[in-house]
């Protein structure tokens, strides 16, 4: 059976594809950032995903505000990137697996969310930044992807607690797959930033720290936050925090969280990673037990 090894949350902001792009790493205005992430690779190194279900948000590139479903799971043999014009390159296509995609569908149709399913999908830079982050300089696309994509352009938006039971259901489906992979869940956006309107440029540090500390130990409390109280508090594209309940609703587990690192600011946003190690019964079960 698949198996949820853990999630990785991060934010997406389109200069760190910039600072990719022109091998930026070591620059002093950068490196404490991108070192944020070794630990990161370390953990990805040790668990060796297979497959990794992006949750993150489209900006226009695939989903315009004439049409927004509220939650969409992409179903193709690949996933192709296309100029958004923030002057980042365009990357080279991510391979799906439609099989597993369908499961998924399937099984969140059939737990009552009726997703958008997609048989074509472009990932714009929320799904991109994140896989150069996590997998840099990667020669080949070292795992396969189901795009899973979550409204928070145009209103009403999802509730928190309604994208963590989303991720509940997400994480029934990969656990219900009969094949041997291991799969990783990703979350992008966040933390606080507004890029618009009269508080452009608003980041609020003291809700980040209390989110990231929530976000592990006591999830339920902060999904009981209105999507409006999100925007409130950490800004009006800060509520992309929504992956990140995503995310933790699919960890079916004991869930340790393994790294976090939170730098202020990246561009306009409060920017951070975590990760959040996933262990089920069985997995915590000693190698020589018997399961039945
Ligand atoms: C920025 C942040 C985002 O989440 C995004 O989608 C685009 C830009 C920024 O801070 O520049
Ligand atoms: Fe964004």
């Amino acid at each position: 059976m698949a198996r949820i090894i853990g999630g990785v949350a991060t934010s997406h902001i389109p200069s760190i594809g910039k600072a990719i792009a022109r091998g930026w790493q070591q620059a002093p205005e950068w490196k404490q950032f991108f070192d944020g992430y070794k630990p990161v690779h370390a953990w990805l190194d040790e668990v060796k995903p297979d497959v990794a279900v992006v949750v993150y948000n489209d900006h226009g590139l695939n989903f315009f505000l004439d049409k927004i479903p509220t939650f969409a799971v992409g179903a193709a043999h690949e996933y192709h990137n296309t100029d958004e014009g923030w002057g980042l390159p365009v990357v080279r296509p991510f391979p799906g697996d439609p099989e597993f995609s369908w499961h998924v569908i399937e099984s969140l149709v059939a737990d009552e969310f009726d997703i958008t399913m997609c048989q074509e999908m472009f990932v714009d830079h929320a799904f991109t930044v994140p896989m150069s982050l996590l997998w840099p300089g990667a020669e080949s696309r070292p795992v396969t992807t189901i795009p899973v994509a979550v409204n928070t352009v145009q209103f009403p938006l999802p509730s928190p607690m309604r994208c963590y039971k989303l991720g509940k259901a997400i994480g029934r489906a990969i656990e219900s797959y009969d094949r041997d992979l291991r799969v990783v869940v990703v979350a992008t956006g966040g933390l606080s930033h507004q890029l618009d309107g009269t508080r452009a440029g608003f980041i609020n540090k003291r809700f980040d720290l209390m989110c990231l500390e929530k976000i592990v130990c006591d999830p339920l409390a902060l999904a009981r936050y209105s999507a409006r109280d999100l925007v409130r508090d950490a800004g009006a594209q800060g509520v992309e925090l929504l992956m990140w309940f995503v995310m933790r609703g699919a960890m079916t587990g004991q869930v340790t969280e393994k790294h976090r690192s939170y730098h202020v600011p990246v561009s306009n946003t409060a920017a951070a990673v975590m990760v959040l190690e996933n262990k089920t019964a069985f997995q915590l079960a000693p190698k020589n037990a018997t399961t039945v």
